[in-house]
């Protein structure tokens, strides 16, 4: 069985072996804190073991709703933010094709509202969504969150208009708290099919909940693939005694160390480009999770080669305030190669027969080579190769190295208390 790998090559320059076997003790602590539930913020650990708890029969009425939802939808809108939105996306957007061909029939489009204000937004979904069969599950955790509730006002007008009443509570899934929020409330008067979100399990921890599982599921991915991935890697982060052999523990310890040395930004590289919504995911898990008591890593994410040639030179020679994190895919699903041209006009015959991969391999090296040089650790993140199995083992692995990443720094990685702030100072002025 292959897992997600972390390799530290490319900051042994940076601190040695011996001051990261120094931070192996205070690693294991905080990830013995998760799994015994001694650390802060604990009756939010249901994420811990969720892949492994899950049952067939869960699993099985997720499939069944996205097999109604997908037969008579050309278009599914998963209405939510934050952690009730972007997990679904970034599984999605990971292990979908670029581009949809449109006469072609299959998989609904997987469209999404309640992630943003935007009237200009909101007004062209609404026009598109006139003119198509449809249906929407709506996601929100508290059920009372102004964005998404904002656009299942206009959405459930929209579509119990275009499909009569009855018709439409057969186009309308929720997925929320089992027993308390308006949703909640909405839902059971309106006799809409119903997901429970756990009580113990946060919106940012909630993808393999059927937060992420229905929308994924709807986009017709292999949800049990990626069930499958979560478990193994939970299993093998939970054996895996030796530190180094440990991906979770071992990425926890390299960027604490980082982070203890005053570097202030963690930037998320990707050179796959359907990984920018992961990166998205990756970002709010760890910004929520950390950015508390004025401490915390500032996650943020480039997409290269794209913007190698935006923000390369920043991070090249910039204040050297911040470490990269890299994403690398392994395995590729597809195999282009370079046709060799006859008079080698633009100068690349010498590339011929190469694949893509390999000069975007190339191009990974090299740049980690140079970020090195110009004084940026880089850590890499191996991915065996582009599927639901191996997504969901990068998912489970984000997840854990975060809660023992937020148990080092010493505050609750299972709140969200800042958020709250700008909530209120909006409603106000409403
Ligand atoms: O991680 C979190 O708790 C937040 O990002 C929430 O998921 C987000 O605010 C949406 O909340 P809710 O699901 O209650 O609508």
């Amino acid at each position: 069985m292959d897992f997600i790998k972390v390799n530290k090559e490319y900051i042994s320059s940076f601190f040695s072996d011996d001051e990261l076997r120094k931070v192996q003790a205070e690693v294991f602590n905080a990830d013995n804190s998760l799994t015994y539930g001694t650390g802060k913020g604990s009756d939010f650990h249901g994420w811990m073991d969720l892949p492994a708890r899950i049952s067939e029969s869960e699993i099985n009425d997720i499939k069944y709703c996205a097999e109604n939802l997908r037969s008579i939808s050309s278009a599914v809108v998963v209405i939510g933010i934050g952690g009730s939105y972007l997990g679904a996306r970034a599984v999605i957007e990971a292990l979908s094709p670029s581009f949809k061909n449109k006469f072609e029939k299959g998989n609904p489009d997987i469209l999404y509202a309640g992630h943003n204000l935007s009237e200009e937004y909101l007004h062209e979904l609404l026009s598109l969504l006139s003119g198509i069969d449809y249906s929407i599950i709506v996601i929100s955790k508290s059920g009372t969150t102004i964005e998404p509730a904002v656009a299942f006002r206009l959405l459930k007008n929209h579509i119990e208009t275009k499909y009569g009443k009855d018709e439409a509570r057969k186009r309308i899934v929720a997925v929320t708290d089992k027993s308390k929020g308006a949703l909640k409330k909405l839902a059971d008067e309106e006799g809409y099919k119903t997901f429970v979100i756990p009580d113990n399990v946060g919106g940012r921890f909630s993808v393999l909940t059927p937060v992420g599982l229905l929308p994924v599921a709807c986009a017709g991915i292999d949800i049990s693939g990626l069930l499958q991935g979560a478990k193994d890697i939970l299993n093998h982060i939970n054996k895996e005694k030796d530190f180094f052999n440990n991906p979770a523990c071992l990425y926890a310890g390299l960027r604490n160390i980082l982070y203890r040395s005053w570097k202030e930004i963690e930037i998320m590289v990707s050179y796959e480009p359907k990984l920018g919504y992961l990166i998205e995911w990756w970002k709010q898990l760890y910004g929520e999770s950390e950015g508390k008591q004025r401490k915390g890593l500032f996650p943020v994410g480039v997409n290269f080669t794209t913007d190698l040639h935006s923000l390369g030179q920043i991070i090249q020679d910039g204040k050297k305030n911040f470490f990269e994190t890299v994403l690398w895919v392994d395995r590729t699903n597809a195999e282009i190669k370079i046709p060799e041209a006859q008079n080698d006009p633009d100068g690349l015959n010498y590339l011929s027969d190469k694949r893509i991969s390999y000069i975007n391999e190339k191009a990974m090296l090299g740049t980690v080579q140079a970020h090195t040089q110009g004084s940026v650790p880089n850590i890499l993140i191996k991915i065996p190769e582009l599927n639901a199995y191996y997504i969901g083992q990068l998912i489970y692995f984000f997840e854990r190295a975060c809660g023992i990443s937020g148990y080092m720094l010493g505050v609750n990685p299972f709140d969200q208390p800042g958020v709250e702030a700008y909530k209120k100072e909006m409603k106000k002025l409403l």
